[in-house]
């Protein structure tokens, strides 16, 4: 086990807002971090940075190591596969595609690297079976609950069997009990797939469960 994430001195500008203003973050392998912070803090914008999905101002200082690959290095198309193959996105509203089904829509980040379509859908079922939503893998996404969608999403975000999953206030959408429900998954996915979780979150219950919880303030993370 080491760091499979580590990041130093990240620095981001939209224009002459600085956002982020020398992050650093460790993070290890299989841990569950937490992140929070008021509004504007810049956690999304960190969070895309480490997700790879947006790129640091890079300075002299500045490192991004991410399962040992230096980021800043890839070509973009090399980046796209790092992304699909070892990071997993889950975000607040689940962003499922409506024409399509719970199966299709865990089976898309899989057809992206490739993978046969017999073989990608036998894993989006052992998936949505895992997740309790082996009834409703037919079902098109506004014909499940707000519960059910974000865990058609998380199973999209597992099928690839990433290294590291982030979050972006995975529950912010869901009642008590769907949100109760999705975290308690979160432990249980890391202690039966050692997966990394990095989570974005105003919900204190859940920063509170982590591992480690970061606090933002301003564009930093305070020690
Ligand atoms: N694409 C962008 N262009 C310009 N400004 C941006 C962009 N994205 C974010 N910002 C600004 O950067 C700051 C940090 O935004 P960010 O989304 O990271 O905050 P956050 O901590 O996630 O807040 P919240 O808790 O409300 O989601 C905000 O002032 C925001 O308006
Ligand atoms: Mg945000």
């Amino acid at each position: 086990m080491g760091a499979i994430i580590t990041a130093k001195q990240i620095f981001k500008a939209y224009s002459d807002l600085q956002v982020l203003k020398g992050v650093d973050i460790t993070i290890e392998e299989s841990e569950i971090i937490s992140i929070v912070g008021a509004s504007g803090a810049g956690k999304t914008t960190l969070l895309q940075i480490l997700g790879t999905l947006d790129k640091p101002d890079y300075k002299d200082e500045t490192q991004l190591l991410i399962n040992n690959t230096a980021i800043n290095q890839l070509s973009d198309k090399d980046l796209a596969k790092f992304r699909n193959t070892n990071i997993g996105f889950i975000f607040q509203f689940h962003q499922l595609l409506p024409e399509f089904t719970a199966l299709e829509n865990v089976c898309i980040p899989a057809f992206i690297n490739k993978t046969p379509k017999a073989e990608a859908e036998k894993r989006a079922k052992e998936i949505l079976t895992y997740l309790g939503l082996s009834e409703r893998i037919d079902h098109k996404p506004n014909s499940m609950s707000g519960g059910e969608q974000q865990r058609v999403a998380v199973a999209r975000a597992l099928i690839n069997n990433p290294k590291i999953i982030f979050a972006d206030e995975p529950s912010g959408n869901l009642d008590s009990e769907s949100a109760e429900q999705l975290h308690q998954l979160f432990f249980k996915l890391r202690e039966e797939f050692k997966q990394t979780f990095v989570i974005v979150t105003h919900n204190q219950e859940l920063a509170a469960m982590a591992d480690r919880k970061l606090t933002m303030v301003d564009g930093k993370i305070m020690s």
